[in-house]
């Protein structure tokens, strides 16, 4: 056989060989691209390895391709320190792009005071100028200088809007004991631009928890957001995201409609499953086939070790003995797949352990559990596994 490339690609934020399912997601993102005015933003959130970074590069190849100008990144915890670190933070990336624009040699630029010398550039450096020497507070400061980009990018390019996207948002917060505001800070400063009619769409992007954090931080988040949850990939989509990369080899090997039976039904759909279950079957199946194994089988249970190792432990490692006894109780709950309340656990760690736990203490490790993106509390303040079939993972363990 000749040399075969495995296309498959497990891994955080890189691009599928086949993007499978999603088209509704971005239907209902193109909308949101040509409002006329814009009044919503988009909120993406699912679980871990759902897809939300990767879905978030197909989109800014959408949105760039129908005339916006895209400026984001990550959103480091470090970013949000203060209000003027997350001002930073998009002076940083709105220079990226304000840099590349033509401007007009030897003019006077609209708004920008100073006239600029031939090669002038708006970058990082002029930027900042701005935005410090604008009086009143940093929304104050904010606010007006993102009025001026707008007014530079409409005067000289052909840029319909500015998207400012942003992942990993769960990790922002305000910090209300040092008075550093810098989530209501963004929230409050986008709102009141379009309110203006300044086209400025902002794209958050996180786990699940990001939706709890925005609302309490602002209740009119609710309004302003047109919230995608990405869920696992259906019955059809698993099976594309399965198959069509190794179609597109047009190689001999292929996978049976029985090993594609069980890659579903051990991914449970979860894209970075997917990716990871098929990376290993296929190269299980080229040794196999160049040992003459004419039917290769699916070697299910070491591909799961592998996962358990590769995904599951690290983040299992990071936890406390008493943070472990809490998610076996969480895991052997009858719903744990779905939805749970401090009441399921108090009254199931009666049982399951020799030190019961308290409801104080449930809730106050579920709020630690929270920070490190294991589990997350919805709107109705029920928790859920914010990691995909982690609640396995644990039941596997606990069985060793
Ligand atoms: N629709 C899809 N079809 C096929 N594979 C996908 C799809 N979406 C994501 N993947 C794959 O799943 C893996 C995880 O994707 P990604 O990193 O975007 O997830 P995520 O939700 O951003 O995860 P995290 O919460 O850890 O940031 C990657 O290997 C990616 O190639
Ligand atoms: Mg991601």
């Amino acid at each position: 056989m000749a040399k075969l490339v495995n296309p498959y690609k497990p891994g955080a934020g890189i691009f599928p060989p086949h993007l499978a399912g999603r088209e509704s997601e971005i239907e209902r993102c193109n909308l949101l691209f040509n409002q006329s005015l814009v009044i919503k933003n988009i909120l993406l959130t699912g679980l871990r390895g759902v897809g939300k970074t990767v879905l978030l590069s197909r989109l800014k190849e959408i949105a760039t391709g129908s005339g916006w100008m895209w400026c984001g990144t990550d959103m480091s915890e470090s970013a949000s320190v203060s209000e003027n670190t997350v001002a930073t933070r998009l002076i940083t990336d709105i220079s990226v792009m304000t840099s590349t624009l033509m401007l007009p040699p030897k003019e006077s630029l609209i708004g920008f005071g100073t006239p600029v010398q031939k090669d002038s550039r708006i970058g990082f450096k002029e930027l900042t100028s701005i935005y410090e020497t604008t009086p009143g507070l940093a929304s104050d400061k904010l606010k007006h200088l993102l009025s001026m980009i707008w007014l530079m990018v409409k005067t000289y390019s052909q840029y319909k809007g500015i998207i400012l996207a942003y992942d990993e948002v769960q990790t922002m917060k305000d910090h209300a004991d040092k008075e550093q505001y810098p989530l209501s800070l963004i929230l409050e400063v986008f709102q009141s631009l379009q309110i203006k009619e300044v086209p400025i769409l902002l794209i958050l992007t996180g786990l699940p928890t990001l939706q709890g954090l925005l609302v309490s931080t602002r209740t009119y988040t609710e309004r302003m957001f047109e919230t995608i949850f990405l869920n696992r990939l259906d019955e059809k989509a698993s099976r594309d995201a399965i198959e069509k990369p190794i179609k597109k080899q047009k190689s001999e090997l292929g996978f049976s409609p029985e090993s594609i039976d069980l890659i579903i039904k051990t991914s449970s759909g979860y894209p970075y499953f997917i990716q990871f279950i098929c990376r290993e079957v296929f190269d299980s199946f080229i040794q196999q086939v160049e040992a003459g194994n004419t039917k290769p089988n699916v070697p299910i249970e070491e591909i799961i070790k592998k996962l358990d190792i590769d995904f599951f432990s690290a983040r299992w490692a990071t936890l406390s003995d008493r943070q472990r006894d809490l998610l076996g109780v969480v895991a052997s709950l009858e719903n744990s797949t779905c939805e749970f309340t401090t009441k399921d656990v108090i009254a199931l760690s009666k049982t399951m352990l020799e030190k019961p736990l308290s409801g104080s203490h449930i809730t106050q490790m579920f709020e630690v559990l929270q920070g490190k993106g294991i589990i997350y509390k919805n709107r109705h303040g029920r928790y859920s596994f914010a990691v995909p079939l982690l609640n396995e993972f644990i039941k596997r363990s606990q069985n060793v």
